[in-house]
């Protein structure tokens, strides 16, 4: 900077500018001191110990950051609140301000917050790494309303927030209870019925109006619940009224002043808040490089994930030239400052006052916005920052250019010019201003009587994510000689394009004619030219892309006619069936209901206990690995990862890293002390690759620096030369090329299928494949782990978010030759692991123990969510080959299967995900001759993994696929051939298993009974037949799971019980709690073993040094064997208390505890379990492979828009089989999240990896890298009725307590959706004299669904037979 620019600068600062930032967090006063520019609110507040604020993804999508923002707007002399992502605030974007975060609001010291109270009491926290952040967004609706929000507004304000474990369902149902409510729908039950507690809710743990269940005392009683809950009182002070302990806002911030800011930050950043727009200007001249930002959406993304860097930032969020929102004749001028939300307000103002004509474009930006990322994010992006980031998919840009707005810009000089939004956008993110100019306002013109303004936008999800394609249209009709003529119209796509794209030859076409179904046709054809995307346009599904173009364009004309008809313009209107085209999506709130059976045992077992950290989640003071305090001199990693999908490495030159600011250290594989050679399985993995790599995102070394942020810069300062080499990008180049990992072929026999086939007794024999789709697990918690030597690295002691401490302690022994006695891995809990972090966390810690090991310091690791994505494995996509021969009536003969699944570049637990899906392959069906084969492919990604159902979900997908095509074949309904072909009592299992306690027809009947199967196939039907372009399905699925790990040395379990001398317990065993409630069913075990309350059992942490050699908390099975080996060791307790207890039978159980001690009594115990009487071989493909089987079905009712292929499930209702519950409402919680993560699975979860599919990503890289990209179900995707019933009277004999299992089983019941899916479509297809098979790939995108709907649109642009490219 030249002494020039000084002194510009000097001048344009003036005096009045303050270095001086004050925030107040959770009413405490801070200065922040000059030199934090670079840093978030969420770095800070994590620094200053404020954990309970989560990082779930650094870039604004998940919501596990949100924090309530307070300050006060002294024009409406109030404070003003609102929920923002701390993860993408600038710190010092929030100076003046009150910050609130989940300590702030309630703890379990002080008492928790009713909203608080209401998510833990209500089972809506799991593994609890979200919960913070639901509860804070909800936590400022209710401040920040006025009165009550609806139930509506609740729902729509969690969109911002991702939950992977609970479903959702609890969380709504929690916060419920504070929406304004019709109070029809309550009964005036008062207090007065709840007393005693009898009336707890048994699935929210609220007060619950169930009405005549109750729970009961006794050992068994049926509860049914899902009716309404009694809404909490609100006070409309401030949304203060809930505790007398509520923060207000501070009253130095009321009174103080709002300086202009200049401060700076690391590496010289430079950052100045000024409040004028002469100051803005006068600051933009001096820094002509400088950066405007507001809510830094954009900005924030740019810098942490394209690496971008801004060395001056002008935060504009406060000039008032910037933040008009004026009412004018003309139009509004909204200020290129106005964040989303106030936008949204302002216009919801103008529709409601002003003449409907003149709002037509306002009601289209109201509608857009709705769809606009999650609150947190419109709470602080701005209008300004949307138009000038220029996106190709901006929402709102089309509909600027559409509605002719006008945009004012005003360069250094204080000159103002005007530009048309049409002509602003010039190129891909290049916009109409010059160097010395920025955006001030936007004018945005009121509509004229017959003028239309509409919005158009397709996502992957509905809520909160980006459009795929988007538009604005406008059209403007002129009476002439009687008839209406377009006098203009303006068609503006984006997502077609690298700018927001005019379809201007259809403009010309279209203007001066008459608007009808011939011009239509003709217009239609005239657009198909216009709107060009080349076959490799980034994004790709370019065929679907451009039948939007076209499926936009029909709903504006039906939409247009409608409305000239309702104005009476038109004398023909739209035809009945044809308005479903224009019919917009409006969600109704969710509704659940639960059912079950309570069978009491004892104190504790059998009842709906709430999870015993929840209320440790819900106040944010639960620790997961990156809470936890770090030693002193705790160093800080990032992986060095390779950037190539097969390569040699020439040389890796560090020399840049070295100088990067904070560098400590570079591992290399050479610098290992003990085995490169890692795996899970067999070792075929390296540590730190060592000449070869074999995927992109392969660990090549580790750097170690003081901070997290400096550890990923001096990584990416290292330069690795490369060599390609040939890479294997899909299952078909595998099998093409015989690329299998050696020794995994795989056979099961039953019968003679190839004498079946030859017979002649199947009537038909079909054949066919089956691609499906992998699916990432999206825990919220990424991977972390805290490693630090003890006496000079003669042990290792590690913290660890792992399903498998065991495997941590093996992986770092090995690593650093050490014996696994000197090495201690502990888990406390995790967020979430679903089978992640089974095997693949453990290279994480073993890499990082390498650092601390040489340098003697503690190492944290933890894995950005983008790298956390990219490298750790995900749910194999497989592929399946089959052939089944079946009689004219359904009945299945024989199945030739050949499954394949893409393991990666190692084997991992690939094999045995393989062996689980040939053992599901046929799902609930017995089938007198089958021949599965199977073999683990080797491609050159990361390491495929466990994911919830093993395997088992994709076989038992593929069985549903030809079940589905037979019935297509036959002309029947699936559920029939289903119903036809089920399992029964002694039927023996294509492995040799008998199968027995089979319930599967009473589950699937009572399920049919629940749902009313024959008359939803009516109503359906007859929805179908009146609407053209809305498509309802139905469909039901059963499922049968198998419960053990199927290699049988892992079916033991470990556990330790102490009683202490006050009666208290504490058991630690070999499982670890991430979410599935594991310690509280444990508790609960131990609690009813001992005939004490639930709260004198305390379940500690998991540690290899307690509980030894645990297998990993996997397999469903947890439950089941560490409750029975927790159950053996209070048996051993109580028998040696037995004695001192019979004499004192009066006495407490601590004062018999106190008797034994003083007896000299052992009050310890170690468990121990084996699973009986299991045990397969492969060699000779027969044997007992499952100690039983856990059954369920579901049904499932969706509709379609077929001319866009969004999608949304109206009905789920499941039935499963859990014998006697140990916990009921924890169960249910594993129900409802694991349909929720299924549907992820079958209908959203696209996985993009670059393969000779996708071209426009990077050979081997994976796109979907973040929730920007991947969308895991929201809270709006849940059913908007959800009914979940266990099957009643039903023990389990194999089990403890007579309970199931259920972690794993009910996530395939969510292909339900699937093949209602296909329902809906086969309606859609019939429409068109299309009535032939298809094959429909999970996830059934809008995508998938549209382009399946085969109809004149996407005639023009893909043949009847076009198959949307997958990455398998
Ligand atoms: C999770 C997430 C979801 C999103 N969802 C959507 C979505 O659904 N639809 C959509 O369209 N976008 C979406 N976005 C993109 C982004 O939120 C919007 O573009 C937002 O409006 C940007 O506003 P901002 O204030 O945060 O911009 P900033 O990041 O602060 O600034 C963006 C750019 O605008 C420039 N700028 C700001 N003000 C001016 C001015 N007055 N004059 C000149 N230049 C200026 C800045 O210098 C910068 O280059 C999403 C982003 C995230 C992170
Ligand atoms: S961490 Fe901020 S939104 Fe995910
Ligand atoms: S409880 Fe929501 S992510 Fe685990």
């Amino acid at each position: 900077m030249g002494s020039l620019t000084a002194e510009k600068e000097k001048l344009a600062l003036g005096e009045e500018w303050s270095e001086e930032a004050i925030i107040y967090v959770n009413g405490v006063r801070r200065v922040l001191p000059d030199g934090l520019a670079h840093l978030t609110l969420l770095q800070y507040l994590r620094e200053i110990g404020l954990t309970g604020t989560k990082l779930g993804c650094g870039e604004g999508g998940c919501g596990a950051c949100t924090v309530m923002v307070s300050s006060y707007e002294r024009h409406m002399k109030k404070s003003m609140h609102f929920a923002i992502n701390a993860c993408l605030a600038p710190l010092y974007s929030v100076e003046g301000m009150h910050i609130i975060t989940v300590e702030g609001i309630g703890n379990c010291q002080r008492g928790l917050h009713p909203v608080q109270e209401s998510l833990a009491q209500a089972h809506g926290s799991q593994c609890g790494f979200c919960t913070p952040g639901f509860v804070m967004s909800m936590y400022t609706l209710l401040r920040s309303n006025k009165q009550q929000p609806s139930e509506e507004q609740i729902e729509e304000n969690l969109a911002g927030n991702l939950c992977r474990c609970t479903g959702y369902r609890p969380i709504v149902d929690a916060f419920r209870v504070f929406a304004k409510t019709d109070d029809s729908l309550y009964t005036n039950s008062t207090s007065a019925s709840t007393s005693k507690g009898e009336t707890i809710c048994p699935s929210t743990g609220k007060p619950c109006l169930c009405g005549k269940d109750k729970v009961s005392s006794s050992t068994s009683s049926v509860v049914a619940c899902g009716k309404k809950h009694q809404s909490v009182s609100f006070s409309e002070i401030d949304g203060n009224a809930y505790t007398d302990k509520e923060l207000i806002f501070p009253p130095e911030l009321r009174l103080r002043n709002i300086m202009p800011l200049s401060l700076h930050g690391f590496g010289g950043i430079k950052w100045y808040r000024p409040l004028r727009l002469q100051h803005v200007l006068d600051l933009w001249s001096c820094y002509p490089e400088a950066k405007l930002v507001v809510g830094n959406t954009e900005v924030g993304i740019e810098t942490k994930f394209k690496k971008a860097q801004y060395k001056v930032l002008i935060s504009v969020t406060h000039v008032a030239e910037l933040n008009v929102l004026n009412v004018k004749d003309e139009g509004m001028e909204i200020g290129a400052s106005v964040r989303l939300t106030q936008l949204q307000e302002i216009l919801r103002k103008v529709t409601a006052e002003r003449p409907c004509h003149e709002t037509s474009s306002c009601t289209a930006m109201l509608e857009q916005l709705k769809w606009f990322a999650g609150k947190q994010i419109r709470n602080v992006a701005s209008v300004g920052g949307n138009i000038c980031t220029a996106s190709p998919i901006s929402d709102l840009n089309p509909l600027w250019m559409a509605s002719g707005a006008k945009f004012q810009i005003v360069n250094c000089k204080g000159n103002i010019r005007t530009v048309l939004a049409k002509d602003f956008f010039l190129g891909y993110r290049k916009v109409d201003l010059q160097h010395d100019e920025i955006l001030l306002s936007i004018l945005l013109p009121w509509t004229r009587p017959f003028e239309f303004v509409k919005e158009f936008k397709q996502a992957h999800r509905r809520e909160d994510d980006i459009a795929l394609v988007n538009a604005g249209m406008r059209i403007w009709f002129r009476k002439d000689e009687g008839s209406w003529m377009i006098s203009d119209i303006s068609i503006v796509y984006g997502g077609v394009a690298a700018v927001s794209l005019t379809a201007s030859k259809t403009e010309t076409f279209l203007i001066g004619n008459k608007w009808d179904m011939k011009l239509l046709e003709d217009a239609l054809s005239v657009l198909k030219e216009d709107i060009c995307l080349a076959h490799d346009a980034p994004g790709g599904m370019i065929e679907f892309r451009k039948s939007l173009t076209l499926s936009f364009f029909y709903k504006f004309f039906m939409w247009v006619t409608h409305e000239m008809n309702q104005k009476g313009a038109f004398k023909e209107g739209v035809h009945a069936t044809q308005l479903s085209a224009i019919q917009r999506y409006a969600r109704p709130t969710s509704d659940g209901n639960q059912s079950y059976e309570l069978v009491r045992h004892g104190t504790a077992v059998g009842l709906p206990m709430a999870h015993l950290s929840s209320k440790l989640q819900v106040t944010g003071g639960a620790e997961y690995t990156d809470d936890t305090p770090t030693p002193p001199h705790t160093l800080h990693a990032a992986l060095l990862l390779s950037k190539r999908a097969h390569a040699r490495i020439l040389s890796i030159d560090d020399s840049f890293a070295k100088s990067s600011p904070g560098f400590v250290g570079l591992f290399l594989s050479r610098d290992i002390p003990g085995s490169n050679k890692i795996g899970t399985i067999v070792h075929d993995e390296e540590l730190f690759a060592s000449e070869i790599v074999t995927c992109v995102g392969q660990v090549v070394g580790i750097v170690v620096a003081d901070t997290h942020e400096n550890a990923k810069a001096a990584s990416d300062k290292v330069n690795i030369e490369y060599k390609d080499l040939p890479a294997i990008l899909s299952i078909r180049e595998a099998i093409k090329s015989c690329s299998f990992h050696p020794n995994t072929e795989r056979c099961l026999v039953k019968g003679d299928v190839k004498w079946c086939f030859d017979s002649g007794i199947c009537d038909r024999i079909a054949e066919g494949e089956v691609q499906v789709g992998g699916q990432e697990h999206f825990y919220l918690e990424p991977h972390s782990s805290l490693v630090w030597t003890v006496d000079s690295g003669n042990e290792v002691h590690m913290l660890s978010s792992t399903q498998a401490p065991y495997a941590h302690q093996i992986f770092v022994a090995l690593v650093l030759d050490l014996p696994l006695s000197k090495v201690v891995c502990k888990t406390k809990r995790i967020g979430g692991g679903f089978g992640g972090k089974e095997t693949r966390s453990c290279f994480v810690a073993a890499a990082a123990s390498v650092a601390s090991y040489h340098l003697r310091r503690p190492v944290k690791i933890v894995l950005d969510r983008d790298v956390d994505m990219m490298i750790t494995g995900q749910r194999h996509s497989f592929l399946g080959k089959y052939k089944v021969g079946y009689t004219n009536d359904g009945k299945i003969l024989a199945l030739d299967l050949e499954l394949y699944n893409n393991a990666g570049n190692s084997l991992d637990l690939s094999l045995s995900v393989l062996e689980r899906a040939m053992f599901h392959s046929e799902n609930v069906y017995d089938i007198p001759h089958i021949k599965v084969r199977g073999q683990v492919c080797y491609t050159n990604f990361p390491s495929n993994t466990a994911f919830r159902g093993f395997g088992g979900p994709q076989g038992m997908l593929i069985a549903e696929n030809w079940i589905q095509r037979i019935a297509v074949d036959l002309h029947k309904i699936p559920e029939e051939i289903r119903e036809l072909n089920f399992h029964n009592e002694g039927s023996v299992l294509h492995y040799g298993q008998l199968l027995q306690n089979c319930t599967l027809r009473q589950v699937w009947d009572e399920l049919k009974a629940s749902c009313d199967f024959l008359k939803a196939r009516e109503s359906v039907s007859h929805f179908n037949l009146q609407n053209r372009w809305k498509k309802r399905g139905i469909a039901m699925v059963p499922t049968k799971f198998g419960i053990s790990f199927t290699a049988k040395h892992m079916n033991q379990a470990g556990a330790l019980v102490h009683v202490y001398t006050d009666g208290t317990v504490l058991v630690t065993h070999g499982g670890v709690e991430m979410g599935q409630g594991l310690h509280t069913k444990i508790a609960q075990i131990a609690a009813s073993s001992f005939n004490i309350p639930l709260s004198s059992v305390f379940v500690s942490e998991t540690s290899t040094d307690k509980v030894p050699n645990s297998s990993p908390t996997a397999a469903s099975a947890n439950s089941d064997m560490y409750g029975a080996a927790v159950l053996d060791a209070c048996e051993q307790i109580k028998a040696r208390m037995q004695p001192i207890a019979s004499r004192n039978k009066e006495s407490s159980f601590a004062e018999v505890a106190r008797a034994c001690y003083m007896e000299r009594i052992d009050l310890s115990a170690h468990g121990f379990y084996i699973t009986p009487d299991i045990g397969f071989d492969w060699k000779v493909g027969k044997g007992t492979a499952f100690n039983y089987y856990t059954y369920g079905a579901a049904f499932a009712e969706v509709e379609i828009d077929t001319l866009t292929g969004d999608f949304h499930t109206r009905v789920a209702d499941i039935v499963m089989d859990l014998g006697h519950s140990l916990n009921p409402a924890i169960d249910i919680g594993q129900i409802e999240g694991a349909f929720i993560q299924g549907i992820g699975w079958i209908a959203l979860e696209e996985l993009k990896w670059g393969d000779a599919d996708h071209k426009w990503i990077r050979p081997g890289n994976l796109y979907t890298c973040g929730p920007g990209t991947y969308k895991i179900p929201s809270v709006n995707d849940i059913p908007l009725k959800f009914k979940v019933s266990l099957l009643k009277g039903v023990p389990n004999p194999r089990a403890i307590h007579s309970s199931k299992a259920v972690g794993e089983p009910p996530f395939f019941l969510a292909s339900a959706v699937l093949f209602a899916i296909k329902d809906a479509i086969i309606a859609a297809r019939a429409e068109e004299g299309h009535f032939d098979w298809f094959p429909l790939d999970n996830p059934a995108t809008p995508e998938r669904i549209r382009m399946a709907c085969i109809d004149s649109i996407t005639k023009h642009f893909a043949s009847p037979n076009y198959h949307p490219k997958l990455s398998v």
